[in-house]
């Protein structure tokens, strides 16, 4: 039997009522976190400590395919950093080629391993700028010490902390880097956001990593395949939006690299024990690296300037939307139940192609019930918020509805702002009422509001 990851698969919240709490409580969440977690943090020690051993880049076998060659560094860049760093590089790509990192300048590298990537950034930032490695696991930690001391460098220092919550101050760093890590949280949210709270406004990230979609389950709750930076990977269109909605702009793709069938099965074979557990299920079933899709991808992004007006468009949504407007919901609290039914009447609001807030409409003859309202934390005070309510109601009224309707205890003052007025909910139309909205997801305390389009 596979050794499975201690998780069921998913830590995100199940869909809950709008009266606040997540429907699943925070702590097991947080157990299993923290056990994926010391999961990773034993597969990485134990590789760093293990002579010409491999992460996401393995090097063995004849016919192994060796990802940190395909992770593109330059020759003349290996060569100028301590070759024990380059030896015991995890990553699957080479976040700073390319970036316009000035000297003076601070860089996090989060997940920075036996500190490869820390050490090209000590180079561009120079002895006036800074670069902080950070990664939760001690025995990386030492390596990486010890290669900075070989190496006389006297710009980068290594912390031990977690992605997660990082131990960096806020507002702080030019830019974030990383490579080949985030894949390997099993809280994503939580780093996005620690990344944009550390970025100085104006900030940028640079990150490669490694996407995955239509992982059979079998891969996914593979606890080996999980810390070897697959199990754990997401499909890139939920990145972009999860940084997007983190608070970062401009978010997109500058290099893509997608492994190919026999990339993967090189993979495979490049360790020992994924060989062991797949070597024969892959060579029985080639099928399987056809329908699996891996690949590196360099992202690049930054966080908003003060005060920088920020164009946000409001549109329908389409299909390909659902999944991060499921993702958006959920972490509002508020339930995914029943958007299918209304799709044509959501409307979502886009940063950059990401999306950062949403709305939909229930129709129940000429009233209509406000629902699925979400913007994106990160956003809040932004005006996106108010450019979806002003959309929702043109389209409202638009289709023929006379007053609208929403329950709510977390918006009353935006709504009473934008002409609602609370009224008892006896008054309001008996269709309304009978909403699964009214009826099961929202608590007595919420209030009912009206607003008349005629
Ligand atoms: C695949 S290796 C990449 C290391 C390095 N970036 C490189 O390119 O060689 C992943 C690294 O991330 C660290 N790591 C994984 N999850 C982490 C987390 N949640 N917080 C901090 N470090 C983490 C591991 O300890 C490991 O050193």
């Amino acid at each position: 039997m596979n050794e499975q990851l201690t998780t069921g698969k998913t830590l995100r919240l199940a869909s809950g009522g709008c009266c606040g709490g997540p429907s699943v409580s925070a702590e097991p969440a947080a157990t299993e976190e923290k056990k994926i977690k010391s999961q990773v943090q034993a597969y990485y020690s134990e590789r760093v400590q293990t002579p010409s051993s491999g992460g996401c880049c393995t090097k063995s076998s004849a016919r192994a395919v060796n990802i940190s060659e395909l992770a593109g560094y330059q020759r003349e860049t290996l060569a100028s950093i301590p070759a024990a760093a380059a030896e015991k590089s995890f990553g699957c790509g080479d976040p700073l080629a390319f970036t316009e990192v000035q000297p003076g300048q601070t860089v996090l590298d989060i997940g920075s391993g036996a500190g490869i990537d820390c050490f090209i950034a000590s180079q561009k930032v120079g002895p006036t700028g800074k670069v902080i490695g950070l990664d939760m696991t001690p025995a990386m930690l030492e390596t990486a010490r010890r290669n900075a001391r070989e190496g006389g460098y006297t710009n980068v220092e290594f912390r031990q902390g977690e992605a997660e919550s990082m131990p960096v101050e806020s507002s702080s760093v030019d830019w974030v880097i990383s490579n080949c890590v985030i894949n390997l949280s099993p809280a994503k949210e939580k780093v996005f956001a620690e990344i944009n709270r550390v970025l100085k406004p104006g900030g940028r990230i640079s990150i490669s990593d490694i996407v995955a979609d239509a992982l059979p389950d079998f891969v996914r709750q593979d606890k080996l395949a999980y810390c070897g930076c697959i199990g754990g990977a997401i499909p890139e269109a939920d990145y972009l939006s999860l940084l997007t909605q983190a608070g970062l702009v401009d978010v997109h793709v500058e290099a893509r690299l997608d492994y190919t069938p026999e990339q993967i099965r090189g993979m495979i074979l490049a360790d020992t024990q994924l060989q062991h557990r797949y070597g024969a299920i892959v060579e029985a079933n080639p099928q399987i690296l056809e329908q699996i899709k891996i690949a590196s991808i360099k992202v690049a992004g930054r966080k908003p300037a003060v005060d920088e007006k920020l164009k946000t468009r409001v549109e329908p949504a389409s299909a390909k939307d659902f999944p991060a407007i499921a993702q958006l919901l959920q972490r509002s609290n508020l339930p995914v139940d029943g958007l299918q039914e209304i799709s044509d009447s959501i409307l979502v609001a886009r940063q950059n192609g990401g999306l950062v807030g949403v709305i939909g409409l229930e129709r129940y003859g000429d009233a209509g019930l406000v629902r699925s309202f979400a913007v994106a934390e990160n956003w809040r005070g932004r005006g996106v918020g108010k450019e979806l309510g002003q959309a929702l109601l043109q389209h409202a009224a638009k289709s023929g509805i006379q007053k609208v309707y929403l329950l709510t205890n977390t918006i009353r003052d935006l709504a009473a702002k934008n002409g609602f007025r609370e009224i008892p909910r006896e008054e309001v139309p008996a269709g309304v009422r009978e909403s699964v909205e009214f009826r099961l997801n929202c608590c007595d305390s919420a209030v009912a509001m009206e607003r008349s389009l005629v």
